[in-house]
């Protein structure tokens, strides 16, 4: 039958990088493209001593249905883990556990727009941000940024003009610490501005922090939810970048009435988060594994991001240019000619190497020069292969478009 889906289905665009995955999985392709960790940083004998305990001594809890806001144990200690990371000083009942921060964007986007309603975000964006906003129907609102984030001066312009046609966006999106896609942070004058921002024009801010334990050089800068005397911040955290993405466990931290309000929404969803991946996490941060972890992980992948860098260096200088990233696990890389960073995909795939273009990452298709680099995953010599292969892959682009150019003389 033909079936009827609804308009909001015709809102939802497939993921460049679900595809992508697909040759990421085949031995002589260089995979920049998935934003995955270095399994190697997963702490897998602590996780397989904690799951012997909780079987051994919780598992009529562990195993069954859970509270619809998470476990009260876990987030007893995400309260005291966000006040000693972030400086953020909650109450228990201002924290909901949720399937992943994805499920925390997809739910704070239904439950603040209705369809059309006008969000700001970063340009680029993270891309599942785009999916759960899309999912949602909401208009994202996309603002450049430079070295120091989004251009919050051009935020303000903006939040006027469209206050102005009686359209107040129904958030602010930002992904202060080593952004995705672009590796860039936001500066703490510009989280003072857009702080300001919020409360002038009584508009929240929505702050998605998975990567902020991720620091390889450079100084921590407070948490935006940490300079906020008004309840204007919505945070998001995740377990995935510190712990597992496979446990898919992310939270959020707001006010009750948010708190409350996603409750309504996971019970329609999912009644509850994983209790057994909850179990886990609590044993993580309790038996404090995490503080011996994270720095583990900060070794290999600063060690990777160097090996990034150093080759974008050698074999990319002459074709474009890139962030360089404090922390995360990507770069963001601009090639110089006028070359169409979607179009060249296939062309790197066969050369054995893929990355996710830049408009995967905007609700308009701009960014047509940009890719987005992950240095996490590949091993050494792989990033240093890949990114060589690369270069020649836009060289060879370069060669074509400039052959084309002549034939039309
Ligand atoms: C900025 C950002 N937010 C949210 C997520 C979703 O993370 P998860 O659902 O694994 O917690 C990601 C994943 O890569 C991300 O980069």
């Amino acid at each position: 039958m033909n079936f009827k889906l609804s308009e909001i289905v015709g809102h939802m665009k497939p993921s460049e990088i679900r595809e992508l995955l697909k040759y990421a999985t085949s031995n002589d392709i260089v995979s920049f493209g998935g934003g995955m960790p270095d399994p190697s940083t997963f702490p897998k004998k602590e996780i397989r001593e904690i799951i012997d305990d909780v079987i051994e001594k919780n598992s009529d809890q562990a195993l069954q249905y859970g509270n619809t806001a998470g476990l009260d144990t876990l987030r007893a200690e995400l309260k005291k883990f966000v006040s000693r990371k972030e400086g953020i000083e909650t109450d228990d009942d201002k924290i909901i556990v949720t399937a992943g921060s994805q499920q925390a964007l997809y739910a704070i986007g239904r439950i603040f727009t209705d369809p059309g309603d006008p969000i700001i975000t970063e340009s680029p964006t993270y891309v599942g941000a785009v999916s759960a906003f899309n999912a949602n129907a909401a208009d994202m609102i996309q603002i450049r940024m430079d070295e120091n984030g989004i251009v919050t001066d051009e935020v303000e312009r903006r939040i006027t003009d469209l206050e102005g046609k009686g359209r107040k966006p129904k958030f602010i999106y930002v992904i202060p610490n080593f952004q995705n896609p672009t590796g860039v942070t936001l500066s703490l004058d510009r989280r003072k501005h857009l702080l300001e921002i919020s409360e002038n024009h009584e508009i929240p801010i929505v702050e998605d922090n998975p990567y902020g334990e991720l620091r390889y050089s450079g100084s921590k800068i407070p948490s935006i939810k940490s300079l906020d005397r008004n309840g204007n911040v919505i945070y998001m955290g995740s377990f995935s970048k510190i712990m597992s993405p496979g446990l898919r466990l992310g939270y959020i931290v707001s006010s009750e009435e948010v708190t409350n309000t996603v409750n309504l929404l996971k019970q329609a969803l999912d009644l509850s988060t994983n209790t057994l991946s909850q179990f886990i996490a609590y044993e993580y941060l309790k038996r404090n594994i995490i503080d011996r972890q994270v720095p583990k992980s900060i070794e290999i992948y600063r060690n990777k991001r160097d090996v990034m860098l150093a080759s974008l260096e050698k074999y990319f200088s002459d074709v474009g240019t890139w962030t360089k990233p404090e922390g995360g696990m990507f770069v963001w890389a601009t090639v110089k000619g006028d070359i169409n960073t979607s179009k060249m995909l296939m062309s790197a795939v066969r050369k054995g190497v893929i990355y996710v273009s830049g408009p995967a990452f905007t609700a308009d298709n701009s960014h047509t020069r940009s890719m987005r680099l992950n240095f996490t995953f590949p091993e050494n010599e792989k990033l240093i292969e890949g990114i060589k292969r690369l270069s020649e892959v836009v060289k060879a682009e370069e060669a074509k478009i400039s052959n084309q150019a002549e034939n039309k003389i």
